[in-house]
């Protein structure tokens, strides 16, 4: 395990709300070495003291169902350097040390490049790691671009780069619940599945993130990544083992699969808004363009869908549909498996046979199978809903990841392959969204999105 975090970009967001809970999360459960070190590195004039007293607070802000004490051992454990990733004296001073550094890079994906470089002219003692947040690139060439940095820099084995949506328990419950049940398997294809809804709407709106979102948008925000990841545990093969190497071979299967979309199938199939000023609950929500730091002359996206097919043996005409936007009136964060009707039902039935639905619910969790059964009359067909509870995970979605990292295990990260081919598959859509061959269309904060479906 290796027993040194260092964060680049320590003073922001994600330290402040993912990467602290998480490694007090490790802590609580005994997973955290005795000599664990976090590094902070930032451009911030701060020092050691103030890092640890803005941690302390960030910990009971976001962090507060830990135990104190887990808590105080991450603060206690945490130093502050000041460092800038395209300086490399200043680089080199905060991963210079005995061991191996894990150097998580909590930055915009714009400086990635140019950390990778500084990183590698600084010199990473060996054994290190380098992890890198979502989205990974801006497109498909910059991707290309940052995987050749990086594969100067360090083998793959040791490049993380992390979905936090792939540690979330219920994601990998649908590779669980797929496979270690007899009864799914056998129908887990298009003929008896027509559609599947991968889907995630928050209610959250941009929550003063401009500076990150604004000219990043929904597409490569979530789409590109996190949802495309669904789609992979959805739709892949069974893999042998649930090892770094079988796993992403099946999901790099699933997305070469990806039926490339013409600009004509982008403008039928898929859809892009940006929320209005409206109001979610009690909150007022201002119209996206009028938030803090954006500009509108970016055309940024705060809602995208797209629909996909799957050229393979077991997918042939079902549809995926995904779909993903912030300010929308309700959360909906699920993966909805949508069979077949019953092929036939016997004369004399009333009432109506309705297709059954699996649902995975994310956040959440939960596990929904709807079934049609007869109810309080005779031979009339009712919906039944069986719903499975899903305990609280043991770990946050960081605080698996972090273990992942820190342990060397790289199943749950993206290969480098695997995110060029993420970009091929939604390089259609930037290039015709960046055309105007679709238009942006406006939906009011707190409603359900815009109201036109594709096509
Ligand atoms: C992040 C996106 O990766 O995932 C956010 O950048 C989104 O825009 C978030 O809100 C959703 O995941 P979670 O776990 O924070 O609810």
């Amino acid at each position: 395990m290796i027993e040194r975090l260092v964060v680049f970009g320590a003073t922001g967001d994600l330290t402040a709300r993912y990467l602290l809970p998480g490694l007090a999360a490790l802590h609580a459960t005994g997973r955290l070495g005795g000599r664990f070190e976090l590094a902070g590195a930032g451009r911030q004039d701060w020092d050691t003291e103030g890092f640890r007293r803005w941690a302390a607070d960030q910990l009971d802000r976001h962090g507060g169902e830990f135990p104190a004490a887990s808590r105080e051992a991450i603060v206690s454990a945490s130093s502050y350097h000041q460092a800038d990733v395209g300086d490399v004296a200043s680089v080199a001073a905060v991963i210079a040390g005995e061991g191996p550094s894990a150097a998580y890079l909590a930055l915009p994906p714009a400086v990635f490049p140019i950390a990778v470089t500084t990183l590698h002219e600084a010199g990473l003692p060996p054994g290190s790691r380098i992890v890198l947040e979502k989205p990974f690139g801006e497109d498909l060439d910059s991707a290309v671009e940052l995987n050749r940095l990086l594969a100067e820099v360090l083998p793959e084995p040791a490049v993380f780069r992390v979905d936090h949506f792939l540690a979330m328990t219920t994601v990998q419950n649908v590779l669980g619940t797929r496979l270690a049940n007899r009864m799914l398997e056998p129908v887990w294809n298009s003929t008896h599945i027509d559609e599947v809804d991968i889907v995630w709407d928050e209610t959250l709106s941009l929550e003063g993130r401009a500076g990150y979102y604004d000219g990043v948008g929904a597409l490569r925000d979530m789409l590109q990544n996190h949802l495309l990841q669904l789609l992979c545990l959805v739709a892949m093969e069974p893999p042998v083992s649930l090892g770094e190497r079988d796993l992403r071979d099946r999901k790099v299967d699933v997305l070469r699969s990806v039926r490339p979309l013409t600009d004509a199938d982008v403008q039928r199939r898929t859809r892009r808004a940006r929320y209005l000023a409206g109001r979610i609950g009690d909150r007022r929500v201002p119209a996206y363009v009028d938030e803090e730091g954006v500009d509108p002359s970016h055309g940024t996206e705060t809602f995208a869908e797209m629909e996909l097919e799957l050229d393979n043996r077991r997918w042939p005409g079902t549809i995926f549909r995904l779909r993903t936007g912030k300010a929308l009136g309700r959360d909906r964060m699920e993966v909805a498996v949508h069979f077949r009707s019953a092929p036939h039902l016997p004369v004399g039935f009333g009432g109506e046979a309705l297709p059954n639905m699996l649902r995975f619910g994310l956040d959440p969790e939960c596990l929904t199978l709807d079934l049609t059964g007869v109810g309080a009359r005779a031979e009339t067909l009712v919906p039944l809903e069986l719903t499975a509870e899903i305990d609280p995970p043991e770990l946050p979605p960081y605080g698996r990841l972090l273990l992942d990292v820190l342990n060397g295990d790289a199943a749950l990260s993206i290969r480098g392959d695997e995110a060029e081919e993420s970009w091929r598959v939604v390089e259609p859509v930037l290039a015709a969204w960046s055309k105007d061959l679709v238009p942006l269309l406006e939906y009011p904060a707190g409603s359900d999105g815009p109201d036109a479906p594709a096509g």
